[in-house]
């Protein structure tokens, strides 16, 4: 059984929707798969290129939003009958604010859950999921779990849910990874600490961050790039107060708008390291993901709507 599901974007509204503002999402053309069979092997276990292997049951701190996720789903549909072999591969970089470990808790609740010889209703994989992303993130917002799993372009908020956006036509962008890997635990409980010295300016923060988003879901689905560019530029100066930016990020931003071929850039993700994105002019696309990655290698373009999870 193989299930692949696809990292994501933050267009605009990170942090500030942990805290229920509204945010802009998108799946991505990265994804992880998993695989899930029967196996000789005396135990179960999980592999993967990054980590190697770990059975399922060991508490060694591998895959360990794997094990919440595999363990859910064996309390939610029964243990399987033999041992099994989990098998990771992902194409999203890890820590990089892709939303690695959502699809891959993803993508895991749904190849075992078919594994297991039940049918995927999605409302239980996203709680399935979810249980993997607080095990790493401690907080989560549940963006990256539900646009992981449905694809395409989301308005998210916590307590209202997600709302496809549509787009005229596909919207590229750029993804350019800083290589310094991000903890989004780390940096969610930081922006709380910003939240609690300054409530009331933090407090317009999350509503301004609101109607940006919805500003932006119009702008994605009129195809106004100059404006949707300008909306991401702006809600890079917020994460910026709130200290989720860098000197290395800023210096990205920088980099990917010296030639004027970008309608804007922001850090998308938790920030902190991780990654930014940068909207291009159309035509201008491929040279200037050529030019950024002569000195940023793990750069590439990002092109929306995707799909969400898929099997086989
Ligand atoms: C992480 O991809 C997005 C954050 O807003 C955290 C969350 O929403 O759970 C930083």
């Amino acid at each position: 059984m193989v299930a692949s599901a696809p990292g994501k974007i933050i267009i605009t509204g990170e942090h500030f929707v942990v805290h229920g503002s509204f945010a802009v999402a998108a799946a991505i053309n990265k994804r992880a798969r998993v695989s899930v069979s029967e196996t000789d092997q005396s135990r179960s276990l999980i592999y993967s290129k990054n980590f190697q292997k770990s059975f399922l049951s060991s508490n060694d701190g591998r895959f360990f939003a794997l094990k919440t996720v595999a363990s859910k789903v064996f309390a939610e549909f029964g243990k399987p009958r033999t041992p099994v072999l989990i098998k990771v591969d992902s194409e999203i970089p890890l820590g990089s604010g892709l939303g690695s470990s959502a699809a891959v808790s993803v993508a895991a609740a749904g190849a075992l859950t078919r594994f297991l010889g039940n049918e995927v209703d999605k409302d239980k994989l996203l709680e399935i999921a979810s249980e993997g992303e607080k095990k790493v993130h401690g907080n989560p917002s549940g963006i990256d779990t539900e646009t992981s799993l449905n694809g395409g372009v989301l308005l998210f908020n916590k307590k209202s849910g997600s709302k496809s956006i549509p787009l005229t036509s596909a919207i590229k962008m750029i993804a350019v990874f800083s290589g310094i890997k991000r903890d989004t635990g780390k940096l969610v409980k930081k922006v709380a600490l910003k939240r609690k010295e300054s409530p009331y300016f933090f407090s317009s923060l999350v509503d301004s961050s609101s109607f940006t988003s919805l500003e932006v879901a119009d702008a994605l689905s009129n195809g106004d790039l100059p404006y949707l560019g300008s909306l991401m530029s702006a809600s890079q100066c917020a994460l910026a107060w709130i200290g989720a930016s860098t000197v290395k990020l800023d210096e990205l931003i920088e980099t990917a708008l010296e030639n004027q071929d970008c309608f804007g850039a922001k850090l998308t993700g938790a920030g902190g390291g991780g990654s930014i994105i940068a909207l291009p002019k159309p035509e201008k696309a491929e040279l200037l993901l050529e030019r950024i990655s002569k000195k940023y290698r793990d750069s590439f373009i990002v092109s929306i709507p995707q799909e969400g999870l898929t099997f086989g």
